[in-house]
């Protein structure tokens, strides 16, 4: 029924993702690799006890990690995660975001003030890639021109082949050129530092139970920067062209933003759950677990479905709705939840608005034309999207 490598799960899993929840809350795959948590209940309670659903073998089945030595922080357990963790935790408060809110603003608008009502563009091309990769670019101080191919590096990364699990040899020499690249920034900002992301991690101490005050390795510095350089670009660049794919779908809901802009960081918040670009993240059971009458072992998968949590009509009503105001009301698991909720969320959440106010300005009336989907491991979205700017 599910395998999240498929082309009909990428095409459209939300049929999919009803039957999980309705027929197999808990379901194993065929191939028996891992475990499948569909409900909103289920995925955000595994989400939480973070004791039981061990993060340490990474984000990736098909390419298990061991205690952050691939992924950094994401392939972490508690203590060591608090404490690599800590070193950026307060770069992205939603304060600190408020502070970048003029850098923020002048990439946003350096790339759509150059289009113009009439035009038709790839919105991919034209900006939904370019501005988080600019925005997590100045973050980190990769050079502007350097940050283009950081962007292409990763989307090889992510990319993976129909009905296959392992990773691609293209995406396996990607993730060393990134590493190379980014070893290279951060041999460079060790001679010289400056208020960058990564002099701040490389200026980072905490105190290790078993080694007293350290700074992180050389090895936590790179992985840790690595992880900001993918999970800050390519989620971002989907719920961008997700959301505005989606609120041309729902020109009520559209109009409805245009005429009150006070709606927007509802409408980003709708379209996190509506379209989410982050559609399952992995854990191992450090115990085992019995769960609608299931069995799962310690040391088995289990892979989180935010992407059916999100549409969980045990949770939102009219789920596949895109509703911009649903008010308040519990949680909701599209940036995770727990100790590794998504350290950019406000970020993500941020340079997602000042792109909606800015379409609801200039370009009330776009329209939408052919669209492709992207194969990739988790993250769901598009690699070309035609916009009709009016
Ligand atoms: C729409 C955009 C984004 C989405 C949907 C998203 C989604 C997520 C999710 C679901 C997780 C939890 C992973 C898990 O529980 O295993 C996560 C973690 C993380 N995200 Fe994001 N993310 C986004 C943007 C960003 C941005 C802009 C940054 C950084 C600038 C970022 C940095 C991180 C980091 C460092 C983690 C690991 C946190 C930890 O393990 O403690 N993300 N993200």
């Amino acid at each position: 029924m599910y395998s999240p490598f498929s082309r009909a799960v990428f095409d459209d899993p939300y049929p999919v993702y009803r039957r999980l929840r309705d027929e197999a809350p808990v379901y194993r795959d065929p191939e028996d690799r891992w475990w499948v948590l569909s409900r909103f209940d289920d995925v955000a309670a595994a989400l939480r006890d973070s004791s039981l659903y061990s993060s340490s073998r990474g984000p990736a089945p098909e390419n298990p990690d061991r205690d952050g030595k691939k992924y950094s922080i994401i392939s972490m357990d508690s203590p060591r995660h608090e404490h690599v963790r800590g070193a950026l935790k307060r770069s992205f408060t939603p304060a600190a975001v408020a502070a970048m809110e003029d850098a923020l603003r002048t990439i946003v608008h350096g790339h759509l003030d150059k289009l113009r009502p009439g035009m038709t563009i790839d919105a991919m091309e034209a900006f939904a890639f370019p501005i988080p990769t600019d925005v997590i670019g100045e973050l980190l101080g990769v050079p502007a021109s350097d940050r283009e191919q950081l962007r292409v590096w990763w989307e090889a990364f992510l990319a993976r082949e129909e009905g296959s699990v392992a990773m691609p040899q293209a995406a396996i020499d990607a993730s060393r050129e990134i590493s190379s690249y980014i070893g290279g920034l951060i041999e460079e900002r060790r001679r010289d530092p400056g208020d960058d992301l990564i002099s701040r991690v490389l200026g980072a101490t905490f105190e290790d139970p078993d080694s007293g005050e350290r700074s992180l390795t050389p090895h936590e510095v790179l992985m840790f920067c690595n992880l900001l350089s993918a999970a800050g670009s390519e989620t971002t660049q989907k719920l961008i062209s997700n959301g505005l794919v989606a609120l041309h779908d729902h020109p009520d809901q559209w109009q409805a933003i245009v005429d009150d802009r006070d709606l927007i960081p509802a409408a980003v918040n709708e379209a996190l759950r509506f379209d989410t670009p982050s559609h399952w993240v992995a854990r191992t059971l450090t115990a085992p677990v019995e769960m609608h009458g299931v069995q799962m072992e310690a040391g088995d998968w289990v892979l989180l479905l935010l992407g059916s949590a999100n549409r969980d009509e045990r949770r939102y009503s009219d789920p596949d709705r895109f509703v911009v105001d649903r008010g308040k009301g519990g949680i909701d698991v599209y940036f995770g939840w727990g100790i590794h909720v998504c350290l950019g969320q406000w970020l993500a959440r941020r340079e997602a608005q000042l792109v909606f106010e800015y379409f609801a300005e200039h370009f009330p009336r776009y329209t939408v034309g052919r669209h492709e989907r992207v194969l990739t491991a988790t993250v769901r979205g598009y690699t070309t999207v035609e916009m009709t700017l009016r």
